[in-house]
């Protein structure tokens, strides 16, 4: 399968995806687990995943929506397949779930609401004033369902359910990333420093607050570039809109982590030419990517300069 996640997501860097797994190939030691607490669509686990490099994974987002979404795909695969092949891709479903409200916050019927809104809003984005495809009149070349193919999304959700139940998925969270680091570290002890991976693709520095629920304001992006460049005990990958606060955020240089247990591991970072899928009113855009990582093997140049041509 090309695409592997069921969801879209806003802003998913798919061309990232190569630029992740040639970085962790070429490095020597292949990390025991992989975890990323920025799940979104879940692009870049998945693929690693199916493609051996990594070979166990821990995903968690904050936004509830989302993380019922994998909780329900992961453990009750074949019942949300069979939800979503009833489930009529109309207007008026459209509107029933963009109004959608439960008490419960284990209500299975959120990750139906999270597949539908995903799959048939503009750029796939699941909160704000965003509209349908193919608009109120659906008048547009592109129709309410045309990325509604529900035998293509059955065969991604049964890919997820047998990530699961095979042991390669191991914990799906709905947590804030905080949270996820200190849970990893309670369920998780025998991990140490050198076995464990972390890819983070936070919100965007500029248009977070369309996209997504969960807020990410600038003390946001502060905190979690204190918490990489002193705290974490574990190597990471870092992947962000290029954004002079963000450089200034985090310096080519030494990181120690204050973690008795961690090495001291330098920060290096490098600049990756992506489309976008998501890029406002200016349509379709080739913007700058910036991918920051503590891997010791990045340097390479010729190595990444063939790497970021493939993300073109
Ligand atoms: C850029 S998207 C990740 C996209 C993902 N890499 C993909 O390929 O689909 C950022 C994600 O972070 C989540 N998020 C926002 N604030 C968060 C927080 N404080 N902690 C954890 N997740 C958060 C959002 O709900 C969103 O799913």
């Amino acid at each position: 399968m090309r695409y592997l996640s069921p969801l879209r997501y806003p802003g998913a860097k798919s061309g990232l995806v190569n630029c992740i797994r040639d970085l962790i190939i070429g490095n020597v030691k292949k990390p025991k687990l992989f975890i990323e607490p920025f799940a979104g669509g879940a692009a870049t686990t998945l693929r690693l995943l199916a493609d051996g490099v990594v070979p166990r994974a821990v995903i968690a987002d904050a936004d509830p929506l989302v993380a019922t979404f994998w909780k329900v795909a992961a453990t009750r695969t074949e019942w949300l397949i069979d939800r979503m092949a009833s489930e009529p891709v109309t207007l008026d479903r459209w509107d029933y779930w963009r109004s959608y409200r439960t008490e419960s916050a284990d209500d299975p019927e959120l990750a139906v609401k999270c597949l539908f809104l995903n799959r048939t809003t503009f750029s796939g984005i699941l909160h704000g004033r965003a509209g349908p495809i193919g608009g109120r009149k659906q008048e547009s070349a592109y129709s309410l369902d045309c990325r509604f193919n529900k035998e293509a999304l059955s065969e991604r959700i049964r890919f997820v359910g047998d990530l699961f139940r095979t042991g390669r998925l191991v914990a799906v969270w709905h947590s804030e990333w905080r949270a996820t680091f200190k849970l990893f570290a309670e369920q998780f002890p025998e991990y140490g420093p050198d076995d464990v991976l972390v890819y983070l693709d936070p919100p965007y520095v500029n248009k977070a607050d369309r996209l997504y629920s969960t807020a990410f304001a600038s003390f946001d992006h502060v905190q979690l570039a204190a918490h990489l460049n002193h705290f974490l005990p574990y190597r990471w990958i870092l992947s962000y809109d290029d954004h002079a606060d963000i450089r200034l955020l985090y310096q080519n240089g030494r990181v120690q982590p204050r973690n008795a247990k961690a090495p001291h591991w330098r920060i290096q970072r490098r600049f990756v030419q992506l489309r976008y899928s998501a890029s406002g009113r200016n349509g379709r855009g080739r913007k700058s990517e910036l991918i920051i990582t503590t891997l010791p093997r990045f340097p390479d140049q010729e190595i990444f300069r063939s790497v970021s041509d493939e993300c073109h």
